[in-house]
Protein backbone atom coordinates (compact mmCIF):
# COMPACT_ATOMS: atom_id res chain seq x y z
CA UNK A 1 0.00 0.00 0.00
CA UNK A 2 1.79 3.00 -1.33
CA UNK A 3 -0.21 5.64 1.38
CA UNK A 4 -0.80 4.61 5.08
CA UNK A 5 -3.96 3.87 6.28
CA UNK A 6 -4.60 3.01 2.39
CA UNK A 7 -7.23 4.36 -0.61
CA UNK A 8 -10.35 4.68 1.65
CA UNK A 9 -8.63 7.06 4.13
CA UNK A 10 -7.01 8.92 1.73
CA UNK A 11 -10.22 10.04 0.25
CA UNK A 12 -12.21 9.85 3.35
CA UNK A 13 -10.11 13.14 4.30
CA UNK A 14 -11.04 14.51 1.33
CA UNK A 15 -14.82 14.02 1.86
CA UNK A 16 -14.54 14.95 5.30
CA UNK A 17 -13.36 18.45 4.38
CA UNK A 18 -15.83 19.06 1.99
CA UNK A 19 -18.05 18.36 4.39
CA UNK A 20 -16.85 20.46 7.23
CA UNK A 21 -17.25 23.23 4.62
CA UNK A 22 -20.26 22.41 3.60
CA UNK A 23 -19.65 21.61 -0.17
CA UNK A 24 -20.34 17.86 -0.08
CA UNK A 25 -23.22 17.24 -2.56
CA UNK A 26 -25.65 14.31 -2.60
CA UNK A 27 -28.12 13.67 -5.34
CA UNK A 28 -31.63 13.55 -4.30
CA UNK A 29 -33.08 10.35 -5.90
CA UNK A 30 -36.05 10.59 -7.67
CA UNK A 31 -38.76 7.56 -7.75
CA UNK A 32 -41.51 9.65 -10.46
CA UNK A 33 -40.87 11.00 -14.15
CA UNK A 34 -39.11 14.40 -14.42
CA UNK A 35 -41.66 16.85 -14.61
CA UNK A 36 -42.78 20.13 -12.99
CA UNK A 37 -43.25 17.84 -9.78
CA UNK A 38 -41.11 14.72 -9.08
CA UNK A 39 -41.02 12.55 -5.86
CA UNK A 40 -38.37 12.00 -3.66
CA UNK A 41 -38.20 9.35 -0.39
CA UNK A 42 -42.49 9.05 -1.23
CA UNK A 43 -43.28 12.69 -1.08
CA UNK A 44 -43.87 15.34 -4.26
CA UNK A 45 -42.12 18.02 -4.58
CA UNK A 46 -42.38 21.39 -6.84
CA UNK A 47 -38.91 20.88 -8.99
CA UNK A 48 -37.48 23.73 -9.72
CA UNK A 49 -34.23 23.06 -10.98
CA UNK A 50 -34.53 21.43 -13.87
CA UNK A 51 -33.70 22.25 -17.88
CA UNK A 52 -36.51 20.27 -19.41
CA UNK A 53 -37.82 23.72 -19.64
CA UNK A 54 -40.38 23.11 -22.33
CA UNK A 55 -41.52 20.10 -20.74
CA UNK A 56 -40.74 17.77 -23.86
CA UNK A 57 -38.89 15.07 -21.38
CA UNK A 58 -42.16 13.11 -21.42
CA UNK A 59 -44.10 14.83 -24.43
CA UNK A 60 -46.28 11.99 -26.03
CA UNK A 61 -45.19 12.72 -29.43
CA UNK A 62 -41.44 12.52 -28.27
CA UNK A 63 -41.97 9.09 -26.80
CA UNK A 64 -43.64 7.62 -29.60
CA UNK A 65 -40.83 8.41 -31.84
CA UNK A 66 -38.37 6.71 -29.46
CA UNK A 67 -40.37 3.54 -29.14
CA UNK A 68 -40.85 3.71 -33.07
CA UNK A 69 -37.08 3.92 -32.99
CA UNK A 70 -36.42 1.27 -30.68
CA UNK A 71 -38.51 -1.20 -32.76
CA UNK A 72 -36.69 -0.30 -35.70
CA UNK A 73 -32.85 -0.02 -34.70
CA UNK A 74 -33.21 -1.96 -30.98
CA UNK A 75 -31.53 -0.07 -27.88
CA UNK A 76 -27.72 0.96 -29.29
CA UNK A 77 -25.96 1.83 -32.44
CA UNK A 78 -23.98 -1.10 -31.77
CA UNK A 79 -20.34 0.97 -32.62
CA UNK A 80 -18.89 4.11 -33.25
CA UNK A 81 -19.91 6.45 -35.80
CA UNK A 82 -16.74 5.92 -38.31
CA UNK A 83 -16.83 2.30 -37.83
CA UNK A 84 -20.43 0.95 -38.31
CA UNK A 85 -22.26 3.27 -35.90
CA UNK A 86 -23.46 5.73 -38.14
CA UNK A 87 -27.42 4.90 -38.90
CA UNK A 88 -29.96 6.55 -40.94
CA UNK A 89 -31.80 8.30 -38.08
CA UNK A 90 -28.16 10.14 -37.10
CA UNK A 91 -27.53 11.81 -40.58
CA UNK A 92 -31.75 12.36 -40.32
CA UNK A 93 -31.14 14.24 -37.06
CA UNK A 94 -27.82 15.89 -38.20
CA UNK A 95 -30.19 17.26 -41.19
CA UNK A 96 -32.83 18.58 -39.01
CA UNK A 97 -29.84 20.72 -36.34
CA UNK A 98 -28.61 21.68 -39.60
CA UNK A 99 -31.84 22.85 -41.22
CA UNK A 100 -33.27 24.06 -37.43
CA UNK A 101 -29.94 25.98 -37.23
CA UNK A 102 -29.84 27.94 -40.00
CA UNK A 103 -26.22 26.60 -40.91
CA UNK A 104 -24.74 24.10 -44.01
CA UNK A 105 -24.40 20.92 -41.78
CA UNK A 106 -23.97 19.33 -38.39
CA UNK A 107 -22.56 16.79 -36.49
CA UNK A 108 -23.66 14.98 -33.35
CA UNK A 109 -21.79 13.72 -29.85
CA UNK A 110 -23.54 11.40 -27.34
CA UNK A 111 -23.74 14.80 -25.28
CA UNK A 112 -22.72 18.39 -25.35
CA UNK A 113 -20.14 17.79 -22.63
CA UNK A 114 -18.61 15.60 -25.59
CA UNK A 115 -18.79 17.92 -28.31
CA UNK A 116 -17.26 21.03 -26.44
CA UNK A 117 -14.52 17.93 -25.63
CA UNK A 118 -13.96 17.23 -28.94
CA UNK A 119 -14.63 20.15 -31.14
CA UNK A 120 -12.50 22.66 -29.10
CA UNK A 121 -9.40 20.86 -28.89
CA UNK A 122 -9.48 20.39 -32.67
CA UNK A 123 -10.08 23.85 -33.18
CA UNK A 124 -6.95 24.67 -31.32
CA UNK A 125 -3.74 23.19 -30.17
CA UNK A 126 -0.21 24.81 -29.01
CA UNK A 127 0.55 27.81 -29.84
CA UNK A 128 -2.80 28.85 -30.38
CA UNK A 129 -4.83 31.29 -28.10
CA UNK A 130 -8.50 30.20 -26.61
CA UNK A 131 -9.99 33.01 -24.93
CA UNK A 132 -13.13 32.55 -22.90
CA UNK A 133 -15.69 34.32 -20.74
CA UNK A 134 -15.17 33.49 -16.85
CA UNK A 135 -18.43 32.30 -16.45
CA UNK A 136 -18.63 30.06 -19.33
CA UNK A 137 -19.40 26.18 -18.76
CA UNK A 138 -17.22 23.57 -17.58
CA UNK A 139 -17.07 21.70 -20.41
CA UNK A 140 -16.05 24.56 -22.44
CA UNK A 141 -13.34 25.63 -19.45
CA UNK A 142 -12.36 21.68 -20.26
CA UNK A 143 -11.77 21.29 -23.68
CA UNK A 144 -10.02 24.25 -23.85
CA UNK A 145 -7.42 22.64 -21.41
CA UNK A 146 -7.28 19.73 -23.59
CA UNK A 147 -6.44 21.50 -26.60
CA UNK A 148 -3.05 22.34 -24.78
CA UNK A 149 -3.77 26.15 -26.58
CA UNK A 150 -2.78 28.94 -24.15
CA UNK A 151 -6.23 29.91 -22.19
CA UNK A 152 -7.12 33.72 -21.82
CA UNK A 153 -9.96 34.31 -19.37
CA UNK A 154 -12.23 37.67 -19.72
CA UNK A 155 -14.29 39.18 -17.26
CA UNK A 156 -18.24 37.66 -17.14
CA UNK A 157 -19.32 39.93 -20.83
CA UNK A 158 -16.69 42.14 -20.64
CA UNK A 159 -16.37 43.36 -24.03
CA UNK A 160 -13.19 46.21 -23.73
CA UNK A 161 -11.55 43.60 -21.38
CA UNK A 162 -11.90 41.06 -24.44
CA UNK A 163 -10.65 43.67 -26.68
CA UNK A 164 -7.58 44.27 -24.76
CA UNK A 165 -6.79 40.70 -24.62
CA UNK A 166 -7.96 40.08 -28.34
CA UNK A 167 -5.18 42.49 -29.29
CA UNK A 168 -2.25 41.04 -26.83
CA UNK A 169 -2.77 37.88 -28.84
CA UNK A 170 -2.48 38.94 -32.25
CA UNK A 171 0.53 37.10 -32.85
CA UNK A 172 -0.89 33.29 -31.86
CA UNK A 173 -1.08 31.19 -34.84
CA UNK A 174 -4.84 31.14 -34.14
CA UNK A 175 -7.48 33.03 -31.96
CA UNK A 176 -10.54 31.27 -30.70
CA UNK A 177 -13.37 33.08 -28.83
CA UNK A 178 -15.78 31.32 -26.99
CA UNK A 179 -19.04 32.00 -25.13
CA UNK A 180 -21.85 30.85 -23.61
CA UNK A 181 -25.03 32.72 -25.38
CA UNK A 182 -27.26 32.39 -22.28
CA UNK A 183 -25.32 31.53 -19.33
CA UNK A 184 -26.02 28.33 -17.28
CA UNK A 185 -26.22 29.73 -13.53
CA UNK A 186 -26.77 33.28 -13.71
CA UNK A 187 -29.47 32.83 -17.11
CA UNK A 188 -28.00 36.22 -18.67
CA UNK A 189 -27.15 37.30 -22.98
CA UNK A 190 -23.84 37.10 -24.07
CA UNK A 191 -23.74 40.51 -25.89
CA UNK A 192 -23.02 38.49 -29.14
CA UNK A 193 -23.27 41.14 -32.25
CA UNK A 194 -20.66 42.92 -30.05
CA UNK A 195 -18.13 39.64 -29.54
CA UNK A 196 -18.86 38.97 -33.17
CA UNK A 197 -17.77 42.45 -33.89
CA UNK A 198 -14.67 42.03 -32.27
CA UNK A 199 -13.83 38.68 -33.52
CA UNK A 200 -14.32 39.83 -37.39
CA UNK A 201 -11.91 43.02 -36.66
CA UNK A 202 -8.73 40.80 -34.70
CA UNK A 203 -9.25 37.58 -37.15
CA UNK A 204 -10.73 35.47 -34.92
CA UNK A 205 -12.74 32.60 -34.91
CA UNK A 206 -15.68 32.52 -32.47
CA UNK A 207 -17.75 29.89 -31.04
CA UNK A 208 -20.84 29.64 -29.01
CA UNK A 209 -22.39 27.31 -27.27
CA UNK A 210 -26.04 27.43 -26.90
CA UNK A 211 -27.00 24.93 -24.82
CA UNK A 212 -29.78 26.82 -22.79
CA UNK A 213 -30.92 28.94 -25.10
CA UNK A 214 -31.94 26.70 -27.88
CA UNK A 215 -35.88 26.22 -27.96
CA UNK A 216 -36.32 28.89 -25.30
CA UNK A 217 -35.33 31.80 -27.62
CA UNK A 218 -36.05 32.97 -31.53
CA UNK A 219 -38.73 33.30 -33.53
CA UNK A 220 -38.50 29.66 -34.81
CA UNK A 221 -36.67 28.37 -30.62
CA UNK A 222 -33.46 27.91 -32.07
CA UNK A 223 -31.82 29.87 -29.79
CA UNK A 224 -30.48 33.49 -29.12
CA UNK A 225 -28.29 33.10 -32.16
CA UNK A 226 -31.22 33.12 -34.44
CA UNK A 227 -32.86 35.69 -32.17
CA UNK A 228 -29.56 38.56 -32.34
CA UNK A 229 -30.62 37.66 -36.65
CA UNK A 230 -26.83 35.69 -36.45
CA UNK A 231 -27.43 32.75 -38.04
CA UNK A 232 -24.93 31.36 -40.48
CA UNK A 233 -22.53 34.13 -39.27
CA UNK A 234 -20.97 32.28 -36.56
CA UNK A 235 -18.24 30.25 -37.23
CA UNK A 236 -18.96 27.28 -35.12
CA UNK A 237 -22.42 26.85 -33.13
CA UNK A 238 -23.05 24.44 -30.29
CA UNK A 239 -25.52 22.93 -28.22
CA UNK A 240 -27.24 20.09 -26.64
CA UNK A 241 -30.47 17.58 -26.73
CA UNK A 242 -30.97 17.78 -23.23
CA UNK A 243 -32.10 20.86 -22.29
CA UNK A 244 -35.28 22.23 -23.60
CA UNK A 245 -35.11 19.24 -25.99
CA UNK A 246 -36.07 16.88 -23.21
CA UNK A 247 -33.37 14.07 -24.28
CA UNK A 248 -29.80 13.76 -24.93
CA UNK A 249 -26.94 14.30 -27.11
CA UNK A 250 -24.75 17.29 -28.04
CA UNK A 251 -24.45 18.73 -31.60
CA UNK A 252 -22.11 20.67 -33.43
CA UNK A 253 -23.04 22.98 -36.51
CA UNK A 254 -21.73 25.45 -39.19
CA UNK A 255 -20.15 25.63 -42.73
CA UNK A 256 -19.88 22.13 -44.71
CA UNK A 257 -15.84 22.19 -44.12
CA UNK A 258 -15.41 22.88 -40.56
CA UNK A 259 -18.26 19.75 -39.50
CA UNK A 260 -16.10 17.95 -42.20
CA UNK A 261 -12.95 18.64 -40.66
CA UNK A 262 -14.12 17.70 -36.71
CA UNK A 263 -15.67 14.37 -38.30
CA UNK A 264 -11.69 13.78 -38.52
CA UNK A 265 -10.65 15.31 -35.85
CA UNK A 266 -13.10 15.26 -33.16
CA UNK A 267 -11.59 12.39 -30.63
CA UNK A 268 -15.22 12.76 -28.42
CA UNK A 269 -16.79 11.98 -31.87
CA UNK A 270 -14.17 9.34 -33.52
CA UNK A 271 -13.60 7.27 -29.93
CA UNK A 272 -17.22 6.52 -28.58
CA UNK A 273 -20.35 4.73 -29.34
CA UNK A 274 -22.78 6.76 -31.43
CA UNK A 275 -25.55 7.98 -29.92
CA UNK A 276 -28.46 5.71 -29.16
CA UNK A 277 -30.91 5.82 -32.07
CA UNK A 278 -33.81 6.49 -30.01
CA UNK A 279 -32.32 9.63 -28.64
CA UNK A 280 -32.06 10.60 -31.97
CA UNK A 281 -35.70 9.96 -33.17
CA UNK A 282 -36.93 11.61 -30.19
CA UNK A 283 -34.48 15.01 -30.52
CA UNK A 284 -35.98 14.98 -34.60
CA UNK A 285 -39.05 15.02 -33.21
CA UNK A 286 -38.56 17.76 -30.41
CA UNK A 287 -37.02 20.30 -33.27
CA UNK A 288 -40.10 19.64 -35.34
CA UNK A 289 -42.41 20.14 -32.23
CA UNK A 290 -40.85 23.39 -31.41
CA UNK A 291 -40.87 24.62 -35.03
CA UNK A 292 -44.32 24.28 -35.09
CA UNK A 293 -45.77 24.91 -31.54
CA UNK A 294 -44.78 28.06 -29.95
CA UNK A 295 -47.32 27.35 -27.46
CA UNK A 296 -45.38 25.96 -25.00
CA UNK A 297 -42.12 28.94 -25.62
CA UNK A 298 -45.16 31.74 -25.07
CA UNK A 299 -46.52 29.71 -21.56
CA UNK A 300 -42.68 30.08 -20.50
CA UNK A 301 -42.40 33.29 -21.16
CA UNK A 302 -45.28 34.32 -19.25
CA UNK A 303 -44.47 32.13 -16.15
CA UNK A 304 -40.69 33.34 -16.23
CA UNK A 305 -42.44 37.59 -16.31
CA UNK A 306 -44.63 36.42 -13.50
CA UNK A 307 -41.63 34.90 -11.14
CA UNK A 308 -38.77 37.32 -12.21
CA UNK A 309 -41.58 40.90 -11.08
CA UNK A 310 -42.35 38.91 -8.21
CA UNK A 311 -38.83 38.15 -6.73
CA UNK A 312 -37.69 41.55 -7.70
CA UNK A 313 -41.24 43.20 -5.97
CA UNK A 314 -39.62 41.45 -3.10
CA UNK A 315 -36.16 43.13 -3.46
CA UNK A 316 -34.37 39.96 -4.39
CA UNK A 317 -31.30 40.18 -6.35
CA UNK A 318 -31.54 38.20 -9.35
CA UNK A 319 -28.60 39.58 -11.10
CA UNK A 320 -28.59 40.31 -14.89
CA UNK A 321 -30.90 36.84 -15.66
CA UNK A 322 -33.70 37.79 -18.58
CA UNK A 323 -34.67 34.17 -18.68
CA UNK A 324 -36.14 31.21 -17.24
CA UNK A 325 -32.82 30.67 -15.27
CA UNK A 326 -33.16 32.89 -12.58
CA UNK A 327 -30.59 33.04 -9.71
CA UNK A 328 -31.46 34.29 -6.59
CA UNK A 329 -28.48 34.90 -4.42
CA UNK A 330 -27.96 34.62 -0.64
CA UNK A 331 -24.63 35.35 -0.35
CA UNK A 332 -22.85 33.09 2.33
CA UNK A 333 -23.66 29.26 1.93
CA UNK A 334 -23.89 28.58 5.64
CA UNK A 335 -27.58 31.06 5.75
CA UNK A 336 -28.23 29.40 1.75
CA UNK A 337 -28.58 25.79 3.21
CA UNK A 338 -30.15 26.78 5.78
CA UNK A 339 -32.68 28.60 3.24
CA UNK A 340 -32.37 25.14 1.40
CA UNK A 341 -33.62 23.05 4.31
CA UNK A 342 -36.44 25.41 4.51
CA UNK A 343 -37.56 25.59 1.41
CA UNK A 344 -37.47 21.60 0.83
CA UNK A 345 -39.64 20.79 3.92
CA UNK A 346 -41.83 23.40 2.79
CA UNK A 347 -41.87 21.03 -0.49
CA UNK A 348 -39.85 23.23 -3.02
CA UNK A 349 -37.12 21.13 -5.00
CA UNK A 350 -34.16 23.61 -5.36
CA UNK A 351 -30.58 23.39 -6.28
CA UNK A 352 -28.18 25.78 -4.13
CA UNK A 353 -25.26 26.69 -6.48
CA UNK A 354 -22.00 26.91 -4.28
CA UNK A 355 -18.06 27.68 -4.73
CA UNK A 356 -16.12 26.36 -7.25
CA UNK A 357 -19.56 26.66 -9.65
CA UNK A 358 -19.79 30.56 -8.53
CA UNK A 359 -17.39 32.64 -6.72
CA UNK A 360 -17.36 32.29 -2.97
CA UNK A 361 -19.62 34.13 -1.10
CA UNK A 362 -22.33 34.39 -3.61
CA UNK A 363 -24.05 30.96 -2.77
CA UNK A 364 -27.31 31.22 -4.54
CA UNK A 365 -30.57 29.20 -5.65
CA UNK A 366 -30.52 28.73 -9.10
CA UNK A 367 -34.15 28.55 -9.83
CA UNK A 368 -35.17 27.46 -13.33
CA UNK A 369 -38.85 27.80 -15.06
CA UNK A 370 -40.61 25.49 -16.99
CA UNK A 371 -43.66 25.71 -19.13
CA UNK A 372 -45.53 23.22 -17.53
CA UNK A 373 -45.11 24.93 -13.84
CA UNK A 374 -48.93 25.83 -13.13
CA UNK A 375 -50.05 28.98 -11.44
CA UNK A 376 -50.44 27.53 -7.91
CA UNK A 377 -46.60 26.06 -7.94
CA UNK A 378 -44.97 29.54 -8.84
CA UNK A 379 -47.18 31.11 -6.22
CA UNK A 380 -45.87 28.79 -4.04
CA UNK A 381 -42.22 29.52 -4.79
CA UNK A 382 -43.14 33.06 -4.15
CA UNK A 383 -44.92 32.69 -0.77
CA UNK A 384 -42.09 30.96 0.26
CA UNK A 385 -39.16 33.11 -0.50
CA UNK A 386 -41.67 36.19 0.63
CA UNK A 387 -42.25 33.94 4.33
CA UNK A 388 -38.34 34.20 4.38
CA UNK A 389 -37.84 38.07 4.11
CA UNK A 390 -41.35 39.59 4.10
CA UNK A 391 -41.79 42.59 1.42
CA UNK A 392 -39.95 45.48 0.99
C1 LIG B 1 -23.56 25.78 -21.29
C2 LIG B 1 -23.50 24.29 -21.28
N1 LIG B 1 -22.78 23.66 -22.23
C3 LIG B 1 -22.70 22.33 -22.28
C4 LIG B 1 -23.34 21.54 -21.36
C5 LIG B 1 -23.21 20.05 -21.43
O1 LIG B 1 -24.36 19.50 -21.99
P1 LIG B 1 -24.81 18.01 -21.71
O2 LIG B 1 -25.64 18.03 -20.48
O3 LIG B 1 -25.55 17.62 -22.93
O4 LIG B 1 -23.56 17.21 -21.53
C6 LIG B 1 -24.10 22.13 -20.35
C7 LIG B 1 -24.79 21.28 -19.35
O5 LIG B 1 -25.11 21.64 -18.27
C8 LIG B 1 -24.17 23.55 -20.31
O6 LIG B 1 -24.86 24.16 -19.35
Amino acid sequence: MYYGGGITKLFRDEIESLKQKNLFREPKIISSLHGPEIEIDGKRYINFSSNNYLGLADNPLLKKAAREAIEKYGVGAGASRLMSGTLTIHRDLEKKIAQFKREEDAMIFSSGFMANLGVIPALAGSGDAVIVDRLNHASIIDGARLSHAKIFVYPHCDIQALEKILKRVSAFRRRLVITDTLFSMDGDKAPLPEILGLCRRYKSLLMVDEAHATGVFGKQGSGLVEEYGLSGKIDIVMGTMSKALGGLGGYVTGKKTIIEYFRQKARTFIYTTSLPPFLAASSIRAIEYIENNGRERKELWKKIKYVRDGFLNMGYDLLASCSQIIPVVIGRLDKTMDVHRYLFKQGLFILVIRHPTVPKGSARFRITIMATHTEEHLHKLLTSFKSLRGTK
